[in-house]
C-alpha cells in the first residue's frame, strides 16, 4: 500500500474518531451512566456542566480556564460590575460561570452553535442569575454543528449596534474558516461601543510559525492549506473537517480587522507552535482589537 494511501486511511480514522467524540449522542451513550451516578450521589455542582458536555477542553480545567479569562477581562479590558459583556462562542459557560461574581449590576450575552451547551447554559445558569443569558445560533460548523442552517460568513449577530464594553470569542475563530471570522470581526465591531474592545484567540500563522510548524512535525500539525468559499487561503489540521483546528494566515486577518474598522491594540504570542514564549504566555495567540472612539 503507497504511504499516501496509508496516510489517507490513518486520517480517515483520525476523522472518524474525532467526529465520534464531538457526537452529542455517542458522549449520551460514553457518559451519561457516569453523570446519572454523579447526579443521585449529590456530586455534582450545579455550575459545572455534566460530562457529557465537557468536550471543549480538559474537564479539569473548567474554573481555572474561566478564571483566567475573566482576570484578563478585568486587568486588561477593564471590566467591572455594571459592564456588559459578549460572549461569541460561549460553549459550555466556563467563562460565564466565572463572571457571575463580577458582573453584578452589568449583563453577559453569550450564544454557540451546540444546542446542548445552551439547553444547559440557559437552564443552569440563567434562572440562578438572570442577568447572564444564552442563545442558540443555528450557525454551520462541520465539528460542532454539521446540520447547521447558516453559513457563518452570513451570520448576523442577535443583538444591536453599540451595546457591550468589551466581547471575547476564546477559542473560537481556531475552529471557523476566514470568511466566517471576517463576517464576526464585522458584526464585533457593530456591536460594541466605542473604545471598547474584542479579545480574540487564533493559531495565528506568521513566517516564523510555519518555519516551526514544518520542523515540529506531527508534534502539532496544519498540514492542510485550503481555501474557503471566497479563496481566501488558511491552513488546517484536517481536511475533511477542517474546523477542528484552523490556522489563519496573520497579515490576511490584519487586513480584515483593519478592513472592518478595528485598531490591533495588541498581539501576545502563544506557544501552541513551539515558539519560545515568557513564562505565564497562553497557548493560543491573543489577539486584542480595540473599536476606535469612546
Ligand atoms: C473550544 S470551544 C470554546 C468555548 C468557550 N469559548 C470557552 O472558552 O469555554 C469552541 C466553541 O466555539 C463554538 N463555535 C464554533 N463555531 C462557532 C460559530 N460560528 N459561532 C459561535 N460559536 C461557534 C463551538 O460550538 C464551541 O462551543
Amino acid at each position: 500500500m503507497s504511504a499516501i494511501k496509508k496516510q489517507s486511511i490513518r486520517e480517515r480514522a483520525r476523522s472518524a474518531m474525532k467526529s465520534a467524540y464531538y457526537s452529542p449522542a455517542v458522549r449520551t451513550v460514553a457518559f451519561g451512566p457516569l453523570d446519572a451516578f454523579d447526579r443521585l450521589r449529590g456530586r455534582r455542582d450545579p455550575l459545572v456542566p455534566p460530562r457529557r458536555l465537557q468536550y471543549v477542553g480538559r474537564r479539569e480545567d473548567f474554573a481555572a480556564v474561566g478564571a483566567d479569562w475573566r482576570d484578563r477581562l478585568i486587568r486588561d479590558q477593564g471590566i467591572g460590575p455594571g459592564s456588559d459583556v459578549l460572549d461569541i462562542g460561549s460553549g459550555i459557560g466556563r467563562v460565564a460561570v466565572a463572571l457571575v461574581p463580577e458582573l453584578t449590576e452589568g449583563s453577559y450575552e453569550g450564544f454557540d452553535i451546540v444546542p446542548g451547551f445552551i439547553d444547559w447554559c440557559s437552564r443552569e445558569i440563567t434562572p440562578r442569575h438572570p442577568s447572564f443569558r444564552f442563545r442558540l445560533a443555528d450557525v454551520r460548523n462541520r465539528q460542532y454543528n454539521p446540520r447547521g442552517g447558516v453559513p457563518p460568513a452570513e451570520y448576523r449577530f442577535p443583538f444591536g449596534d453599540d451595546g457591550f464594553d468589551a466581547a471575547l470569542a476564546a477559542s473560537v475563530f481556531t475552529h471557523m474558516e476566514p470568511n466566517g471570522v471576517r463576517r464576526y470581526l464585522e458584526e464585533a465591531h457593530r456591536v460594541l461601543r466605542p473604545g471598547a474592545e474584542l479579545v480574540c484567540t487564533f493559531f495565528l500563522v506568521d513566517e516564523e510559525a510555519e518555519r516551526l510548524l514544518a520542523a515540529a512535525g506531527p508534534a502539532f500539525s496544519l498540514d492542510h492549506r485550503l481555501v474557503d468559499a471566497e479563496g481566501a487561503p488558511y491552513l488546517a489540521a484536517d481536511a475533511r473537517v477542517p474546523e477542528f483546528c484552523v490556522g489563519i494566515l496573520e497579515p490576511q486577518l490584519i487586513a480584515a480587522a483593519a478592513d472592518v474598522g478595528f485598531e490591533v491594540a495588541g498581539i501576545e504570542r502563544g506557544w501552541w507552535s513551539g515558539r519560545e514564549v515568557g513564562p505565564g504566555a497562553p497557548y493560543q495567540d491573543v489577539v486584542t482589537l480595540r473599536k476606535p472612539g469612546g
